[in-house]
């Protein structure tokens, strides 16, 4: 895949032979997004060794490609330190659903939000879709919150939404909106 930049800013996937050294990072990224309020399927407390052991759990799928994680990386640096978001492409296996693949764990450490990172990762999950013959994407996050507005702001349309769908990490019941995006569609501009 070809990595994705802006200034200061490089989207690149993860191989398998890096994963492993990724994941301590990867943990505090979705510990941090936990204490954040964010819906990413936990629940407080969680620290950074559950989120290390999360992704951990996952090196199986990583390796053997069912799950395709992007890291962005901010700094220059090349290191699991300079690593502040990531996105996990996860292509649909189901023979009727070749074209399709979800997206998860949106990921942007507090300190580098609003930056264009997560839009940056998205692009770059977008282009690592095609690149797989996978034109349609979805997902879903927490309804008519920040996560949304981000999602229809680069161009997803809002399936539905599902009241009392999860827990929010202190505990309360949410809604979730249930999202997609055509690749073959035109792009929208920006
Ligand atoms: C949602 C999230 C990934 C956005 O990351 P980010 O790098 O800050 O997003 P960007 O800087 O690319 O934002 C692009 C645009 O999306 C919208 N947006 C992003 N965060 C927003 C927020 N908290 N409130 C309102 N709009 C928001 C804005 O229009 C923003 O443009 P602007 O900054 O010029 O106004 C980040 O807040 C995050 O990691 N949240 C916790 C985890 C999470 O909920 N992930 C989604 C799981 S489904």
């Amino acid at each position: 895949m070809p990595e994705r930049t802006r200034p200061g800013c490089t989207v690149a996937l993860v191989g398998p032979e890096d994963y492993r050294a990724l994941c301590p990072r990867l943990g505090v990224l979705l510990a941090d997004a936990v204490r954040s309020g964010a819906g990413v399927n936990f629940v407080l407390p969680f620290d950074e060794a559950d989120g290390e052991a999360y992704w951990r759990g996952l090196d199986e799928e990583v390796t053997a490609g069912r799950r395709l994680v992007l890291v962005a990386r901010e700094g220059g640096g090349d290191g699991p330190q300079a690593v502040v978001g990531t996105v996990t492409l996860v292509p649909a296996t189901m023979p009727n659903q070749a074209h399709r693949a979800d997206v998860a764990k949106l990921l942007v450490h507090r300190d580098h939000r609003r930056r264009g990172v997560a839009t940056l990762l998205m692009r770059a999950v977008a282009g690592l879709a095609r690149s797989r013959d996978r034109t349609l994407l979805t997902l879903d996050c927490v309804a008519d919150g920040p996560e949304e507005a981000f999602y229809r702001g680069i161009g997803f349309t809002v399936a539905g939404r599902i009241p009392g769908y999860a827990r929010s990490p202190s505990g309360v019941l949410e809604g979730a909106t249930f999202l997609y995006r055509h690749l073959d569609a035109p792009a929208p501009a920006g």
